[in-house]
């Protein structure tokens, strides 16, 4: 028969049920003190947090908690208290019978502790997260931040920058890799690159070796990546070149072109040295395909090259593109 004193969404058995646990008394005697996450609630109970989740499953399907997301956490709370309810007339002489428990006075004296830590960090956070780039993001070199990434990876990478010039590429290259090889044929700007690369992040080692890219200064298969940065555009034929980093990749190692697309910019060639004014990408992945290079592809750059003429004119604004290609493995 219907029991007015009773809310139409309890069943009186499992709600017994649920209640007749010690620890789920714990657990709603300190919910019943403070809302709290999973975590606080499981290190004030000094339990596991998946002992303390199943008991939470049996509370919840009772309609005992309440959820509410805060930041990026969702804490609980009890709905123990409503007037007249049938669950609060159960709920005051359990509560009475908890204040003589040991362990719950062990969890009230834990809580203290796992509330104090919460203002401590969690309020904190919230209240400067919005300055936070700029209180606690302060390092000296970067270098810290540099190491915990390229430790990531599963071995020391040795990588080639071709044509390196003054170390444009290679000052990106060098947090990445165990080794960095920076080959060009003129030893001045070697010398740049050296004086650039002076205090790289980390313990990588680099190699300045003066050659051609006709004839790399480097071992067969010993790299596993190289880059050649704004280069290609300087050579007379693409063919020679990219035979010789063919071999000097391991198989499966790859290779990073960035180009300049075709552009009209004809004082590059005086300024600058440039033999093409840019290069058509089809005929970049034509000659990568016909030197043995697979898994080609292009890949659009949201960036621009924007040299400026000596004459002191206007800067030019040339698109980029970036094509990848693998010796096979
Ligand atoms: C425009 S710079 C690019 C430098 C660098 N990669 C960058 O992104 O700033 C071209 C460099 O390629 C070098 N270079 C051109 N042809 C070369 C070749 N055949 N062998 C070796 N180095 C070459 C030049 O000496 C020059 O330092």
């Amino acid at each position: 028969m219907f029991n007015p004193m009773i809310a139409p969404h309890v069943d009186p058995p499992a709600l017994l049920k649920a209640l007749a646990d010690p620890t789920r008394l714990r657990i709603l005697g300190l919910l019943e003190l403070e809302e709290l996450s999973v975590g606080e609630l499981t290190r004030a109970l000094g339990l596991s947090q998946s002992r303390v989740s199943n008991h939470l499953r049996v509370l919840r399907d009772q309609g005992l908690l309440i959820e509410r997301r805060t930041g990026t956490s969702t804490r609980v709370r009890v709905v123990l208290d409503r007037e007249g309810d049938f669950v609060a007339r159960l709920w005051s002489p359990l509560r009475d019978g908890l204040r003589g428990m040991v362990d719950h006075d062990a969890d009230r004296a834990r809580l203290q502790t796992v509330l104090a830590e919460r203002s401590g960090a969690d309020d904190f956070f919230d209240r400067v997260a919005g300055q936070w780039d700029k209180l606690g993001e302060r390092f000296a070199s970067g270098q810290a931040r540099q190491r915990s990434v390229a430790g990531l990876l599963q071995r020391g990478l040795v990588l080639a920058d071709l044509g390196c010039g003054a170390g444009y590429m290679a000052r990106a290259l060098a947090p990445l890799a165990s080794t960095l090889i920076c080959v060009d044929r003129s030893e001045n700007m070697l010398d740049e690159a050296r004086r650039n690369l002076a205090h790289v992040p980390g313990n990588t080692q680099v190699d300045f070796r003066a050659g051609d890219l006709d004839a790399l200064p480097i071992e067969d298969a010993e790299l596993d990546g190289a880059v050649l940065g704004m280069v290609l555009h300087h050579l007379s034929e693409l063919d020679a070149t990219l035979r010789e980093v063919h071999r000097a990749l391991r198989p499966g190692g790859t290779l990073s072109i960035l180009e300049l697309q075709p552009h009209k910019e004809s004082w590059m060639h005086e300024d600058l040295g440039d033999q093409h004014l840019g290069l058509d990408a089809t005929d970049v992945i034509a000659a990568l395909r016909r030197t043995g290079f697979s898994d080609v592809h292009l890949e659009p750059v949201d960036d621009h090259y924007c040299p400026i003429p000596q004459d002191g004119g206007e800067a030019a604004h040339l698109p980029l593109y970036l094509v990848r290609a693998c010796r096979t493995p």
